[in-house]
């Protein structure tokens, strides 16, 4: 992806800039300081000239399908989503450290640290499944690293519905390391069984330093030649010593070249990880998958809503009686700081000369009666 220049980070109320963390094809992440509660948190901004009713809607998508599925221990947590002062909207969510992109381009993992982070984003992504929710863009620089040190599934910027059917363009996610052949043929957007792949290809970088298809001379690795390479689908292990033949077996499965050939779930390929760290003595990674009677409990994203969505207007007009109310009892808070207490105010200057006109005009009338009632006129 071409590098580009980093957005302007929008001013936020309750929120403190602190510096930029990523850019990525249509957003910036940032990071800020909550004032209330105090915490540092992930920003992700939509550009200012990417913003049209698509763009909106699988923002909002985004921001769902995150809230839909934030109880998710293995997925990234959103905290809120609005628009900025600034027209531009965006979502905060829990800032994560590191990724596993960052990781593995300064050493390979471990394959215990592989193993469970594999099953961890294979039962993230089972439960996403059973959500309706396909992600299409699984790849390391996707998997973040919280503050506890756990891997999470972020970035749902490109997700879709398992069933699509009409409606919305179709948009093919173009991680040509990471994408099955299908997705990269275009025969199909994204299917669990592309997931699959993507998921197993993931691993394999993780275990390996570089992904699945890239050759350790970097000049032979072109999108093209990468492309090519990945339509062959010809499985090279890893080749570490401490790397099992039934994990090599794994990973080559998941990445089958016939869809139908890889593992039929999320669940299955988990459970086939575990067989892995079991038979290494490692204690098997828990499988949390949502219980199918409670992911029916919620309702389903809607990824056709594209509508503005918007911050609640908690600003007070300037006109208003109430701005007015506040304008009085902020000056008479003022006059108390001054030293002058409400109970010794002196009285308006206008008061004194009133009285002495008033008492002159009827002391000059009872005069006038009193000379009138004597006869005098
Ligand atoms: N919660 C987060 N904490 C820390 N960094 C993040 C977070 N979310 C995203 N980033 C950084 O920003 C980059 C782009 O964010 P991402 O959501 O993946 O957007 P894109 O759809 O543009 O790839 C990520 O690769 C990561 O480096
Ligand atoms: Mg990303």
């Amino acid at each position: 992806m071409v590098k580009r220049v980093t957005s302007t980070p929008p001013v936020l109320a309750g929120f403190t800039y602190v510096r930029p963390l990523g850019t990525g094809g249509f957003a910036d992440v940032f990071l800020y300081e909550q004032d209330m509660p105090r915490r540092v948190v992930a920003v992700k901004v939509l550009l200012n000239d990417a913003i049209n009713p698509e763009v909106l809607r699988t923002f909002n998508t985004e921001a769902d399908i995150m809230a839909r599925l934030s109880a998710h221990p293995s997925i990234v947590t959103i905290y809120q989503a609005s628009i900025s002062s600034d027209g531009r909207p965006y979502l905060a969510m829990e800032f994560c450290p590191d990724t596993m992109s960052a990781r593995y381009k300064k050493a390979p993992l471990g394959v215990g640290e592989v193993l469970d982070t594999g099953v961890r984003m294979a039962a993230a992504l089972e439960t996403a499944h059973r959500a309706g929710v396909l992600h299409r863009d699984i790849k390391p620089s996707n998997v973040l690293v919280t503050s506890l040190g756990s891997p999470v599934l972020a970035d749902f910027g490109i997700a879709a519905a398992i069933n699509a059917e009409g409606g919305a363009p179709e948009l093919f996610a173009m991680s040509v390391p990471w994408s099955s052949p299908e997705v990269l043929a275009e025969t199909v957007s994204g299917s669990v069984a592309s997931e699959i792949w993507s998921l197993g290809a993931t691993l394999y970088t993780l275990l390996a330093g570089r992904s699945p298809f890239e050759l350790p001379d970097r000049t032979r690795n072109t999108r093209d030649q990468l492309s090519a390479r990945v339509a062959k689908a010809h499985y090279t292990p890893v080749g570490r010593a401490d790397v099992s033949e039934k994990l090599e077996g794994i990973l080559a499965r998941s990445m089958s070249k016939d869809p139908a050939k890889r593992y039929e779930s999320m669940l299955a390929f988990a459970e086939d990880l575990r067989w892995a760290q079991y038979e290494l003595g490692i204690p098997p990674t828990a499988l949390e998958v949502a219980a199918t009677e409670w992911a029916a409990a919620s309702s389903p994203v809607d990824f056709a809503d594209a509508a503005p969505r918007g911050p609640v207007i908690t600003t007070v007009n300037k006109d208003s009686r109430r701005a007015a109310r506040a304008q009085t009892v902020l000056s008479r808070l003022a006059d108390e700081a001054d030293g002058v207490t409400a109970g010794t105010r002196p009285s308006a200057g206008w008061r004194l000369p009133a009285v002495i006109v008033v008492s002159a005009v009827v002391l000059v009338g009872v005069a006038v009666l009193t000379l009138k009632l004597l006869g005098v006129f």
